[in-house]
This record gives structure tokens, sequence and C-alpha cells, in this order.
């Protein structure tokens, strides 16, 4: 079928409309009430309020089309559907309608007004655990409206649980909609669990019934409340039957632009991702500048986040020919593309243009440098690993963006000593930046805060793989931690079973419930071997080195920032287990 994103948005709104729901506007992509997270991640955050039981002016029924960014899987961008921006349809019931209403709608809407194909739909519904019982109820109301039960999949926490959005806050377990893209199964067991490709997720309604608490227990809401949302860029991609999100009336001028200013093409292997990379990052940056509280690159919180995003695109992009001034001409495009559905895109253009220069020229001024820098640090190398304090080096001197270090590191075979980057990171900026470190008293979180948390979080999942997989060879591979996740790579043969995740869960959330302190020791290697200290790179350490304490937790050799309390975690999940390479597996983990 035939639709454009415009066409879309109209339906979806009209559909809530003709059902009680009062359209509400996208709210800002900074979030105004959470200092835990940069951006508004999903349709439901400015509304936490509202689903906490302070009365909308709009009602009890609301719908809307939500601006979101999400970071966690830079790496993914590039390909078919990971987007680092994308816009969530949403409608909610505020204490209002519940399952009985939202099934029957949501397969309606899926089959009638985007004429999707009933039998290629398959839905997910919460299996059930100690927190809220197994949803049959739901599962019953999908079999009425027509989906085959062995197109009906019950699952965990892990997949049928979604929220809260920062650490705390309003969540439920839910149910989720995709569609089957035809490709074989990937095993016996494939389900829409699997990320092999052949089931992609169009919608996820969460029924929302409890709130998270600080010590990571829940509590009922005082209302029940659904709260769905619908990825538009997947919808479409799906809807017309197309191979990417890349191919969407969204993003085709862009991708367009970025051929025509190149030379190089989407049909090129060789180039596809490079394309895509620019194509989603300036349209994200183009967001984030233009964004009614919109702000500009630097080297905290979300102006970070930017200019990482906006030096990940120069560089990919001067790999197929863009040049000074391309990147502006390009988010002139994105302005275009939304200027009726974002009108605030339009009212920014020339800051977002003069911005994206600015940041151009301040990136190039240092990267011919910092190349070369770079080049002559890799030729007198001994190890395999570029000493942290290298590449914050790097960064500072050159403004190379740590995971800019690390990928031109991949690309050699060298790996990026992170612990040590971070160590060096936080001595700059308490010696630099103490004047601006004001501001985040009182409890608010910034980027440094968020990281050392995960930090933290990582050094007690390394000690629970090890107790819980008893292995010898469990160790250290890898570790790069953003403000919004962890992730860890770590040497063992085989992919983890569910129970084994679960149980590694739930050891570093018994850690944070058991709110130990942390202490900070200065000791030799050897002092800190006898005592059993786990040492991830020990060659490089010198006489004197620090080891962190979590109680009986863990022991580890680092440089830290750590948190001061395992208790100020939150809640520990893991989000992917994953094969690396040969004989490493790899883990993303979140903090919520
Ligand atoms: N909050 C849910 C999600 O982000 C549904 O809107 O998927």
């Amino acid at each position: 079928m035939k639709l454009t994103s415009k066409e879309l948005r109209n339906k979806w709104i009209k559909f809530f409309k003709d059902r009680g729901h009062t359209p509400i506007s996208s709210a800002s992509l900074i979030p105004e009430n959470d200092p835990t997270v940069l951006f508004t991640t999903a349709g439901m955050h400015p509304l936490v309020p509202y689903l906490l039981g302070q009365p909308h002016p709009g009602g009890k029924r609301l719908c809307d089309t939500q601006k979101c960014v999400r970071t966690g899987d830079i790496d993914e961008v590039g390909d078919a559907s990971h987007c680092t921006f994308f816009e969530m349809l949403g409608n909610w019931s505020l204490g209002d309608y519940f399952k009985d209403e939202m099934v029957p709608w949501s397969y309606e809407f899926l089959t009638e007004e985007l004429k999707l194909d009933p039998e290629r739909l398959a839905v997910t519904v919460f299996e059930g655990d100690k927190d809220c019982p197994r949803d049959e109820h739901t599962a019953e109301l999908w079999e009425k409206c027509g989906i085959k039960k062995e197109n009906i999949f019950y699952l965990g926490k892990k997949h049928n649980w979604w929220g809260p959005a920062g650490q705390t806050g309003p969540c439920g377990s839910d149910t989720e909609m995709f569609y089957d893209t035809g490709k074989p199964k990937c095993c016996e067991t494939c389900s829409p669990a699997c990320d092999c490709g052949k089931y992609v997720e169009i919608w996820n309604d969460v029924f929302m019934q409890f709130n998270k608490n600080a010590d990571g227990s829940f509590s009922p809401l005082a209302q029940k409340n659904v709260d769905t949302g619908m990825g538009l860029e997947r919808a479409l991609m799906n809807v017309q039957g197309l191979k990417s999100v890349y191919d969407t009336d969204v993003f085709v001028p862009i991708v367009k632009k970025i051929e025509q200013l190149s030379g190089a093409s989407v049909t090129d292997e060789n180039a596809v991702k490079a394309i895509r990379v620019v194509a989603d990052h300036i349209r994200t940056s183009t967001f984030i500048i233009g964004d009614e509280r919109g702000v500009t690159p630097s080297n905290v919180d979300q102006g970070y986040i930017l200019r990482r995003l906006l030096r990940r695109a120069i560089r990919f992009g001067s790999s197929i020919g863009l040049k000074t001034g391309d990147y502006a001409q390009i988010s002139d495009v994105v302005v275009e593309i939304y200027a009726d559905a974002y009108p605030e895109l339009a009212a920014s253009r020339d800051k977002i243009a003069h911005e994206i220069n600015e940041e151009q020229a301040r990136f190039e001024r240092t990267l011919e440098n910092g190349m070369k820098e770079f080049e002559k640090l890799c030729k007198f190398l001994q190890t395999d690993v570029i000493p942290g304090k290298s590449a914050f080096r790097l960064y500072d001197t050159y403004g190379f963006p740590l995971e800019m270090t690390v990928e031109l590191a991949k690309e050699k075979g060298f790996k990026v000593d992170i612990d040590g980057f971070n160590a060096r990171f936080e001595e700059h900026r308490n010696l630099s930046h103490a004047g601006a470190e004001q501001r985040f008293k009182g409890g608010l979180a910034d980027t440094g805060e968020l990281t050392a948390r995960l930090h933290t979080a990582t050094h007690l999942m390394h000690q629970a793989l090890k107790q819980v997989l008893d292995d010898p060879t469990v160790n250290q591979r890898g570790s790069n931690i953003t403000p919004e996740r962890l992730r860890f790579d770590f040497s063992f043969g085989r992919a983890m079973t569910p129970e084994e995740v679960k149980a590694v869960e739930d050891r570093v959330n018994d850690a944070i419930k058991a709110d130990v302190e942390i202490v900070c020791e200065e000791m030799t290697v050897e002092d800190a071997k006898a005592q059993g200290a786990v040492g991830l790179f020990t060659s490089k350490y010198g006489e004197k080195v620090k080891v962190y304490t979590m109680g009986k937790y863990s022991k580890e050799i680092c440089g830290g920032p750590h948190a001061s309390r395992t208790g100020e975690l939150g809640h520990f999940k893991i989000v992917k287990e994953q094969s690396s390479s040969a004989g490493v597996r790899r883990i993303k983990a979140v903090l919520e």
C-alpha cells in the first residue's frame, strides 16, 4: 500500500480522535522533568505526571506524534531499521479504557487502516512472574480478533515489560505486535524474541499498572493506564513493503542529497553504511539543534551527544567524499521534509546550518593533526591496547570523541583502555569544571554520574558472570559505556542461557539492594592480587593502583570513577547477550 509519512500521521490522529482521544502536540526532545535521561525516549515520557494521576487538560484519552532520540544502539545505525531519531505515534488512556478496547483497536488499525496482512501478524504477551500475572486475557483478545494461536508468543520481563522511561516511574506488562518479513525461521524456537530479522516490531501496547520505586520494587498505580507507541519509520517500511527505513519518504530526499553531494550511491555496498550514518545522524542533529529547547555542541550532557553525532557523521561522510558545507545543506533537506509536521525546525533553519558549519570547522581544524597523532601512536604501540591517557589526549587536544578513537582503533585491530580514559576524563573535569559542577548539586544526574553508575554496574556484572558461569576463562575483553547503557565484552565459548542471564541480573540487583558503600584504596599491584582483586590489564599497572571494593560483591583494580554506594544504581537489566567474535560474548545492559 502506498502511504506517505504525512498520511500515516493523519490516519493515526483521526483513528484515535474518532474514538474520543484529544490530539496533543509533541513535547520537546529535551525532557523537562527527568534529569536521569538526556532525551525524550518515548511518547509517554512527557506524560509521566498524568500517568501517575494528575489530571491532564486534554482529558483521559490522548494521542500524538512524539519526537524521540535513543542513542543506545548507535553502533547498529546503518542496518535496515535502527535510527537514533524516530517519531513515535502514541495513544493513552489515563485511568480510562484498558485491554478490552485497546487490543481490538490495535488489530483494526493494523489490518483495516494500514491493510497489513493478518496472517503475517505475530504478537507477544507477558508470561507472568512474581510482580504481575500471566496475561492470558490479552492472548484471548488477540485470538478473538483473528490472530492464529501459533502466532501468539508468551515472553518474560525482558521482552514484555516496558518502562519506566527513567530510573523510576510508571511501567507495566505489554503486548507487542510484529510483522513477519517472510524470512525463514532461524531455528526451531524462532520467535519475535529473536533478532534474526524474521519479525519486525511495529507497535507496543503497554498496560501500565505499576510504579517502579528507587529501591527497585513495584507498587500498584492509583489508576490503570494504557500507553502505546508505534515507530513511524518502521511502520512505513512495513506498510510499503520496503527493505529499509531509508527507503521511506522521510529519508529518500536526504539520501538523494547525500548521493548528489558525494557522488556515492546506496547501491554500492561499500558506501551504503556511510550514507545511512550521515542521513541518520544529520537528521537527529537537526532535530536536537532545532528543538524548542534546542542545544548546541558542547562537552557535556545533550551537547556532547550532539557533538558525537555530528563528528561521527563527518567522519563517515568524509569516507564517501562529503566536504565542508555539505552537512548544512543536508540538514536543510531535513528541515524541508518536516516543515509541516515540526514547524520549529523551519524557524531555526539558519541556526541549525550555522551550528553544523561551526562544529565542522572546529572538528576540521584539529582532525588532520589528530589523525597524524593517532597514526604515530599506533606505530609505536607495544601492545594492542591504546592507553587511556593517549585516548584522552586525542579527545582533549584534538576533539576525538572516545568512540571515534575506539572505532579507528578497531579498524587497526587495537583496543582502547576505556577505564583509563574515564579516569583521566574525571580528573580533568574535577580540575577544570568545578564551577559547572555546582549546577548538578541537589540530586540531579549529569552524564558523568550516569556513566559512573553504569561503570559500577559493569564491575558487579563482571563478578556475577564469573560466579554464575563458573568458568575460569570468563574475563573482560572490552568495555564501553555511554550515559544510556553499558556494553561489555568477555571471553566465553557459548551463548548464555536465559536462566544464566537472569541469574546474573539477580546477583547484580541483590548487590544493589544491599546498598553497600564503595570503597577505594590505593595499594601495590601485588597487594591487590593477594587480596584477590580482579585485574583487567595487569601489564600496564604502575607501582600503586586503585582498588574498588563493593562489599562482598566485587573487588577490582580500576581507575574509577564509581558511584558512592551500590544503592544509587536503580534496577539492572541485561538487554542483549550476543556473540562479538570467536570466543567472545557481548552484553548490553541498562540501569532503569
Ligand atoms: N512506551 C512504550 C514504548 O516506548 C509504548 O509507547 O514502546
